[in-house]
């Protein structure tokens, strides 16, 4: 063919494709593209599965029947790119394919191009291959070719449109908000842009576009929404990025429980959509205090038991004075019973209890086994045998079962006993693994103290509505001193599976209120009026009851996928270091560009400095 023939022949293979996965019946006419993902070379015939987004394909190239153009069929290699017309036809029985789902035909290659060839792969890209996160990460494209990769992009496409359907019938609006705004604090740390225009001053990436969200309200929108990018330069985890996305939420005439019941009507319709998860709501909702109480922490994993127990009160009978100078100083003795556990070995306890030392500061890790003759361990002489059956019976402990105690300062005993809580459960298979627990979390203080230095800090964020009750402690800087942390909000968090997936809450929409916070914050007026007077003042024009929230979408997915890391659901993630090994970036800059920002690298001030000296 000549070069326009042959374009001419491609344009139609392009507007007459079928996807591979979906050819269409024996006997029809197709026209094919995509990557060449296996082949086989038997002589006389060539097989080739052929890839596209859609599925799987096989095609043949048979000498017999092609002619001069067979030769060329013999080039091909792993993930070239193929255009191709033929014919589908029906396999013979013992060539049937079972694992995919066009394992019953396929294509007899009439004509075809090689539109492209691909460089030896650096990992094979079949379902087979273990590839290294490193080799994906900096190769994404390849990653991408693979089921997993391309299936998880597929149902995140999904989810952002189902939510986006679901809002718009709702009443939301959805709008864009800045991504280069002011500096205002909200919890973790900004990531800057030097201005150009305004030399020496700076732009920060939004953490959320918290006080955008609430602006809108008071310009009348109503109900807002926004699938966004929110940046936070914080050390990163398992289910953190410096990047993310959040479903981001704001109503107005709402209060907590409209709120909360709306959100249940969106995800229960979203999960079963996308997901094909049926879930029931409402979801149950558990305070703050019952869940750092029973738990440890502010976002229970309700899939399992294993509550924390106070034993205080026993402890203080005992000779075991570790627990009694705990409690007389103010602090905690509690106990966790491990179903089970009893088969820990000692080097399993030695590691647990190196582990809550160097993590969170724990002294020691008390335990006792409930062996035939009931709770032993090396603490045990410390109790009499009544108080031990005390512990038992409290515990409801059972032959085989290992119980944990600590003793120390309340945030230290609950920091332990949840981590080891959820590290034990995960290490004898105690969580359901097919489970979909959602809970609320609310009645969460306004404040929380600094362990050392003893400062009051929000909890969420400075625009948290308090409770009306507690307003008068707010207000009284006497009673605010000693009580200030006991003060709730009207804030809420969505738990999935032990997971924060969302947070929000009603906001503060009067100026007074606004500004004790601020100063209880230990937030000057003037500071105030330079950091947020923005919103300040947009609060004195009429601002409307509102409230909302924000979902981290990469965790959503990851925890419905069943994910290890977000660093799986999202295309281009960023490293544990935060680093992006496709592009190599964070990368330098020329001096000429951080010139013109006015910026100076530190050798260069160093060098300057030393020359005026
Ligand atoms: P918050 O800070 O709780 O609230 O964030 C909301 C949700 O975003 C997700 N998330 C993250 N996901 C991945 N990587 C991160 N670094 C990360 N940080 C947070 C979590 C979290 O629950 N403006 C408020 C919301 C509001 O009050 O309306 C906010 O941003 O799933
Ligand atoms: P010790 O008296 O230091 O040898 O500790 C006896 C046992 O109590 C060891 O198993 C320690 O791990 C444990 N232990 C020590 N301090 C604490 C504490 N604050 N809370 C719980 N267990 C502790």
């Amino acid at each position: 063919m000549s070069g326009k023939a042959v374009q001419n022949w491609i344009h139609q293979v392009f507007t007459k494709r079928q996807p591979c996965g979906e050819p269409g019946d024996a006997g029809k006419k197709v026209y094919l593209a995509g990557w060449a993902f296996r082949y086989r070379d038997q002589g006389g015939l060539i097989f080739v599965d052929l890839r596209d987004r859609s599925g799987i394909v096989q095609v043949v190239f048979d000498r017999s029947s092609m002619g001069d153009s067979f030769e060329q069929a013999t080039h091909i290699r792993s993930e070239a790119v193929l255009a191709i017309e033929g014919k589908i036809r029906k396999r013979a029985p013992e060539a049937v394919n079972a694992k995919i789902p066009t394992g019953t035909i396929e294509v007899v290659v009439e004509k075809f191009e090689v539109l492209n060839v691909s460089r030896p792969l650096p990992f094979q890209l079949d379902e087979f291959t273990e590839a290294g996160e490193e080799h994906r990460l900096k190769y994404r494209y390849l990653d991408m070719r693979r089921e997993e990769m391309r299936d998880t992009l597929i149902t995140r496409s999904k989810l952002n449109q189902c939510i986006r359907q679901y809002l718009e019938k709702d009443g939301f609006i959805e709008v864009e908000t800045p991504i280069l705004i002011k500096s205002t604090p909200e919890g973790a740390r900004d990531f800057l842009v030097p201005a150009r225009l305004s030399p020496g001053r700076f732009y920060a990436l939004p953490q959320s576009p918290q006080l955008f969200k609430q602006i809108l309200m008071v310009g009348g929108l109503e109900k807002y929404f926004q699938i966004v990018k929110c940046f936070r330069d914080e050390d990163l985890r398992a289910d953190r990025q410096p990047e993310f996305t959040q479903l981001d939420m704001e109503y107005s005439f709402f209060d907590e429980d409209m709120i909360v019941e709306s959100l249940e009507g969106m995800w229960a319709h979203v999960l079963k959509k996308v997901f094909g998860v049926k879930v029931k709501t409402p979801f149950p909702s558990i305070t703050y205090h019952d869940s750092m109480e029973k738990y440890g922490n502010d976002r229970p994993d309700l899939r399992f038991g294993m509550e924390l127990v106070d034993i205080a009160d026993i402890a203080m009978k005992s000779s075991f004075q570790v627990f009694q100078k705990a409690v007389e100083a103010g602090g905690r003795v509690k106990a966790l019973c491990v179903p089970g556990g009893g088969v820990l070995s000692r080097k399993d306890i030695d590691d647990l209890t190196t582990w809550v030392g160097q993590d969170f500061g724990a002294k020691g890790l008390a335990w006792m086994k409930h062996e035939a003759d009931g709770l032993k361990s090396a603490v045990s002489k410390f109790f009499t045998p009544e108080l031990l059956s005390e512990i038992s019976k409290r515990l409801k402990t059972k032959e085989g079962d290992i119980v944990f105690f600590a003793g120390d300062r309340a945030h230290i005993v609950h920091n332990t006993l949840g981590n080891v809580r959820l590290r034990l459960a995960k290490q004898l298979n105690l969580i359901p693994e097919d489970e979909w627990n959602f809970v609320w979390v609310r009645d969460f203080p306004l404040f929380d103290r600094d362990v050392d230095t003893g400062a009051l800090n929000s909890v969420h964020h400075p625009f948290t509505a308090p409770n009306p009750e507690d307003i008068p402690i707010l207000k009284d800087p006497a009673r605010f001193q000693k009580e200030g942390d006991k003060i709730l909000s009207r804030a809420y968090d969505l738990v999935l599976n032990g997971v924060e997936i969302g947070g929000g809450s009603i906001r503060i929409h009067d100026k007074e209120t606004q500004a004790a916070v601020f100063t209880a914050l230990g937030i000057g007026e003037e500071e105030a009026r330079m950091k947020f007077g923005f919103l300040l003042e947009a609060l004195e024009f009429g601002a409307p009851p509102h409230g909302g929230v924000a979902f981290g979408i990469d965790r959503v997915l990851m925890l419905l996928l069943k994910k290890s890391s977000i660093r799986d659901v999202i295309a281009f993630p960023k490293t544990q270091k935060g680093t992006d090994l496709m592009s190599d970036c964070p990368s330098e800059v020329a001096v000429e560009q951080l010139r013109e920002l006015k910026i100076k690298s530190l050798a260069e001030a160093k060098e300057q400095g030393a020359a005026a000296r």
